[in-house]
């Protein structure tokens, strides 16, 4: 599969089989997360792994919008510094995430992003879960599975939102 393949087919999945993804392609996702493009390549960033139905079940009552039945779920966190290239721990994870994202169609994993951070309250609850250490902030949850349901390739580029040469400019 070629990249912007992955990239059209990268759909949200909210349904998923009971087949267990294996370590090897948690570890596979993680290489693509840890190949993300940070500042300073200060790679302010950590991940936690869970397949354990306890603690999975614990996340999504914290998350209730990922209330999605994923059999793994990789916690994206950053170590947010406002004097380093930690400002840009957002940025950062964000990339992670989205590498996480797309390296799982090539695996044949569907995935959804579930969103914790700016959410304070759903901060709070993803840390507790996770007994997060002190000055790690949760950023979001990649729900990873084999998928139940197809979705179709798309983009949704639209016209409207692209400028050229300057706000407002048109395409010759
Ligand atoms: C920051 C962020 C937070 C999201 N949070 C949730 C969520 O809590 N629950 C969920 O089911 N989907 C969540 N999504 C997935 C979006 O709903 C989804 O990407 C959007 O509807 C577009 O659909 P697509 O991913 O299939 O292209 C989130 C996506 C992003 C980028």
């Amino acid at each position: 599969m070629n990249v912007l393949e992955a990239i059209f087919k990268r759909r949200s999945i909210r349904k998923y089989t009971d087949q267990p993804v294996s370590e090897d392609d948690l570890i596979r996702l993680l290489e693509a997360a840890m190949a993300a493009p940070s500042a300073q390549n200060a790679r302010p960033w950590e991940f936690v792994v869970v397949t354990d139905a306890k603690v999975l079940s614990d996340l999504k009552k914290a998350l209730p919008f990922g209330n999605h039945n994923a059999p793994a779920a990789i916690v994206v966190c950053g170590k947010p510094n406002s004097i380093t290239a930690g400002r840009f721990w957002v940025q950062d994870c964000s990339a992670a995430m989205e590498n996480i994202l797309i390296a799982a169609v090539e695996l044949g994993l569907g995935t959804v992003w579930i969103g914790i951070h700016p959410v304070f309250l759903l901060e709070k609850g993803v840390v507790r879960v996770l007994k997060l250490a002190k000055g790690v902030t949760p950023l979001g949850m990649a729900l990873i599975g084999h998928p139940a349901v197809e979705k179709e390739a798309r983009t949704q580029y639209d016209d409207q939102k692209v400028h050229w040469q300057m706000y407002g400019g048109k395409r010759d």
